[in-house]
């Protein structure tokens, strides 16, 4: 079905990627995914439902959004303050300029405050759901390390009971009322995956295809955000992809399809840790074997959303070569659509052009040689000689995304 016409549902996309953010290390594995089933049964007790049930369990499968790097994920799991406040703030801004995300953003806002403070300031519904993301947030930060857990849950309840400028007295009790039931603490030790977190939620939001294209832009920033080397490598192949796809004849959604497989082609980047992205000098063989995982873990993550297969392959198979060397699957010619093409020649050109941690990006007659070689054995020779004969405007194009960016992150607050 052509993406256009497709309905994907929002949380779909939402735990695919909160499930990616949290996968760098198993020691913050699955943490947002959790807080999202802790944050379900919670708000479901105080009478959240329908769209604002959806609203606060997106909220907790996103709340960390705006940690983006290992560090700092470890730094907010140990309530460093100035993390906590800023990655709150940050996870607001990033979403609430998506209508369908703006009310878990409001919740995001808060998922830091204590509660004496959230309840003179805040409307009663939009702070209970910051509190409870923050109280589900601390059940599993300290949870993941109690085994078996049955044998900690009362002592943890009652830590957590004693935290009453914390937490609202409402949802205190409502926790107590759940932890008395052993199976509360038992899906949470077992949680298989986001279908235990959605189960009952009652109420979804469908996207379009557009919806589609703004979120992609927004995974793209977090991706690329991870490493100061890859400050806008994701928004800058999609840009290369749509104009070469333009020049093949692409039009409509095929080229929105090739805007999305640019913006989240490097998606299992997030399963990478910033000490290899960031690595001056070449890579051991096993920093190499994380790295050249990186294309299947994109793969792993667009598989589970629907209408997406296209995309994926297209996303996926960037490090692909016609010659049937490159990687994860060695594709060959054959096998390699005109969209898969397409990426692969807008990785490389990006890539060539930006400063990398072992290396300055390169000026355009030694963009052209490298292009050239690797053109017929690796790359499609039609579109190499586009991107050569077109390279002053390749150029600006990527320059006006640097710029786009740049404005983006501040007006975030980031920069
Ligand atoms: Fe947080
Ligand atoms: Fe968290
Ligand atoms: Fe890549």
């Amino acid at each position: 079905m052509p993406l256009d016409q497709a309905l994907i549902p929002l949380e779909s996309i939402i735990f695919a990627l909160s499930e990616a953010l949290d996968s760098v290390d198993p020691r913050v594995a699955k943490h947002q995914i959790r807080v999202s089933y802790l944050a379900r049964l919670l708000g479901r007790q105080l009478g959240f439902k329908g769209p604002e049930l959806e609203a606060l369990v997106i909220a907790a499968a996103l709340h960390d959004l705006g940690l983006f790097t290992f560090k700092e994920k470890q730094l907010a799991f140990d309530e460093i303050p100035g993390v906590l406040k800023k990655h709150a703030q940050l996870g607001y801004h990033m979403l609430r300029r998506f209508p369908f995300l703006r009310r878990s953003a409001e919740f995001i806002l808060h998922h830091h405050t204590p509660w004496k403070e959230l309840c003179r300031n805040t409307d009663h519904f939009t702070a209970l759901g910051g509190n409870i993301i923050h109280l589900a947030d601390r059940i599993e930060v300290r949870a993941r390390v109690l085994r078996p857990l049955l044998l900690y849950a009362p002592s943890l309840l009652e830590d957590l009971g004693a935290l009453k400028e914390e937490f609202a007295p409402e949802l205190l009790q409502a926790l107590r009322e759940l932890g008395e039931k052993d199976i509360f603490w038992l899906r949470l030790e077992r949680l298989r995956s986001e279908t235990e977190v959605t189960f009952q939620v009652e109420y979804s939001t469908y996207l379009t295809c557009r919806d589609l294209v703004s979120l992609a832009a927004l995974f793209a920033l977090v991706v690329d955000l991870k490493s100061p080397f890859t400050r806008i490598h994701s928004a800058a192949v999609a840009r290369l992809a749509v104009w070469l796809g333009e020049e093949m004849g692409f039009r409509d959604y095929l080229r929105d399809q090739l805007l999305v497989a640019g913006y989240l082609h490097d998606l299992g980047k997030l399963s990478v840790p910033e000490s290899i992205l960031d690595k001056a000098g070449p890579l051991t063989p096993q920093e190499w074997a994380v790295m050249k995982a990186h294309p299947f873990v994109t793969y792993r993550i667009l598989e589970r959303i629907p209408h997406f297969e296209v995309i994926n392959f297209w996303a996926s198979s960037h490090h692909e070569r016609l010659d049937g060397k490159g990687y994860p699957a060695r594709l060959t010619a054959r096998e390699l659509s005109l969209g898969a093409r397409i990426l692969a020649v807008a990785d490389i050109t990006t890539a060539l052009i930006e400063d990398r941690p072992y290396r300055r990006g390169m000026p355009p007659e030694k963009v052209s040689r490298i292009l050239n070689d690797l053109s017929g054995s690796a790359l499609d020779p039609r579109l190499v000689a586009l991107v050569i004969r077109h390279l002053d405007h390749v150029g600006s194009l990527i320059r006006e995304v640097q710029e786009e960016r740049l404005g983006h992150m501040e007006a975030l607050g980031y920069l």
